[in-house]
This record gives structure tokens, sequence and C-alpha cells, in this order.
């Protein structure tokens, strides 16, 4: 899938695709220091786009800020009509929608500051983030070699851009050993979340989750509580190690990328009977099912023009 689209807001404007461009010494590019987010629209009852939990994704952008000292240039509300406006120019009802904050060129070296801060939101169209293949049947999930990033090395709230070099070492790796993503502990060898998912186990009827200390606070993540709660399932949020999938009845990852994904395996230990389990299946329903306005209870997390 193309990640092409029309037109890109950069820095208050629209501007086409190609002529997104930065210079070769933006700051970011060379440590690492910006934040960013990750948004789905969708198609709404009426056939319009809808954006799902977009406000709280924003707040998280700017916390991200926040967390990286970064001046947080735009109000939420502006923020909110840019992600609808690239919608709109591009023509999408559904899509995958990016704000970015990076900083530009000026000076070099790691105590610059005053180097201009640039946002921009793309969108572009992106199907199962895991493979079609991953959300019928399930992933095959490897415990990575890589530790998550330690809390007094990244602060695991925050999505900076630097941040997911630690996540992308481990999908890497987990891909060139043949599975289709990574289980990533933290430095106790504790259940941390995935590379870019959180992640969920059920063992007779209980749901666990790991509580958000090191882990990034997932939009989805707490959708699927919300989701489980309601049908009366109690959901820990609790540490437990990488024996709990060893021994789960089903396992899932949820991210808005991902969306509700069942884990099929974690290191060829097949989970349950290797086929998505009666709560992964529901969660998954219904989540899908209130992204696209479908669920009353949850459509107050829509936000459309
Ligand atoms: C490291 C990490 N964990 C979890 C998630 C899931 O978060 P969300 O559901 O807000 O997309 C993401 C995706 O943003 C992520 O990058």
């Amino acid at each position: 899938m193309s990640i092409e689209s029309d037109w890109i807001w950069f820095d208050g404007e629209l501007v086409p695709y190609a002529e997104a461009r930065i210079h070769v010494l933006s700051h970011t590019l060379h440590y690492g220091l910006g934040a960013f987010e990750g948004i789905r629209a969708y198609t709404q009852p009426n056939g319009r786009p809808g954006i799902w939990r977009l406000r709280e994704h924003l707040v998280r952008f700017q916390d991200s800020l926040r967390m990286a000292r970064l001046p947080s240039p735009y109000p939420l509300d502006v923020l909110e009509d840019v992600c609808l406006t690239v919608l709109e120019k591009n023509g999408f009802d559904e899509a995958y929608i990016r704000p970015l904050a990076f900083m530009g060129a000026g000076r070099m070296g790691l105590g610059a500051r005053d180097n201009p801060l640039h946002v921009v939101v793309a969108a572009w169209k992106w199907g199962a983030y895991l493979g079609d293949d991953g959300v019928t049947k399930g992933v095959r999930l490897k415990t990575s070699s890589f530790s998550r990033n330690h809390p007094n090395a990244a602060m695991a709230r925050a999505k900076i851009t630097g941040h997911y070099v630690n996540s992308i070492m481990a999908r890497y790796e987990a891909n060139d050993d043949g599975y289709d993503e990574a289980l990533m502990l933290d430095f106790h060898g504790m259940v941390a979340e995935g590379t870019g998912e959180n992640v969920f186990v059920v063992k007779d009827g209980i749901v666990k989750t790991p509580p958000v200390t090191n882990i990034l606070p997932g939009i989805t993540r707490r959708t699927v509580i919300e989701i489980l709660e309601r049908d009366g399932i109690e959901v820990k949020e609790q540490l437990f190690g990488r024996d709990a999938f060893y021994v789960a009845d089903e396992a899932f990852m949820c991210g808005t990328a991902a969306e509700v994904t069942p884990i099929q395996s974690l290191d060829r230990r097949v989970i349950g009977d290797g086929s998505p389990g009666a709560i992964t299946r529901r969660v998954q329903e219904v989540y899908l099912d209130a992204v696209r306005g479908r669920v009353p209870w949850l459509a107050e997390h829509i936000t459309t023009r």
C-alpha cells in the first residue's frame, strides 16, 4: 500500500506530496528528538470519515512534546482541524494520520535548542499493520533479545521518534528469525509490550495486561479495557512474565495501526488451540464496529466534520 497522498500539511499550509521536503541538517534527523502520533480515521454510517479518539491522540502528542522539552506550537483545536482537513483534501474516508513535530536545521550539537520546530500532518491508506492473515489467524511472536527502553533512559509514555530504534531492532530481529512481531520484556524481565502494540493475555476468563508504568499508554488498550468491562469481564492490570503466554487460553495485541490482532504463538509455543479465542474475537468485532460508528456507547469518541 502506498504512503503517497495529494497533500501534506506542513507548518501551517497544505503542500503537494512531492514538495514536503526538509533540509539534510534537520536536527531530529541526526539525534531523534521529535514526537509523533498514529491516528486512524474510518468511514462512518453516513459515508463520511470519522477520526477515532482524535482528542486523546493529540493530548498525548502534546504530552510527548512536553516530555521531550519541545514547544507545542499549535493548540489542540487547530491540530484537530488540521487532521480533518488533511483527510478531506486527500479525499480519504479511511486512512492513517501521522502528526509529527521535529527540530529543523539551524545549529548542530546536542545542546541546540532554538532551531525551528516543524509540524507536519500526513495521511495515507494503511491496511492491516500485521497483515490480513495476522488479523484473521493470529500472529507469531518471538520474545525479543532487546529489552524495552529502561525508564531512566527513555520515557515510555512519550512517542518520541528516537525511542523507536529500540522497537525497530526488536522487530527486525523477530522478522529475520521468521516471526511476525516481537514481544518486548522490561529490564526486570516482565512483559512490557509489542514494538508498536500493547498486549493482553486471557486465562480462565480473566484478562491481564501490563500496567502503564513502563509502556506506552495505548489508546486502543484503553478502548479494549472499556469493551471488556462493559461485557462484565475482569481486566487485571498487573505485571507478569512471558510464561503467562505459554499457559494462556488466548492472547492478543492492540494498537491504532494493529487494531486488535490475535496472537497465535509465542516462541513457537501455540496459545490455546492456535486459533483466535472467543474473547479476542469479541473484542476485535466490537472494536471494528465502534471505530466505524456502529456502537452507540462508544460513538462519542468519533470526530467528524
Ligand atoms: C510502543 C507502542 N506501544 C503501544 C502502542 C499502541 O498505542 P495506541 O493504541 O495508542 O496506538 C503503540 C502505538 O502507538 C506503540 O508505539
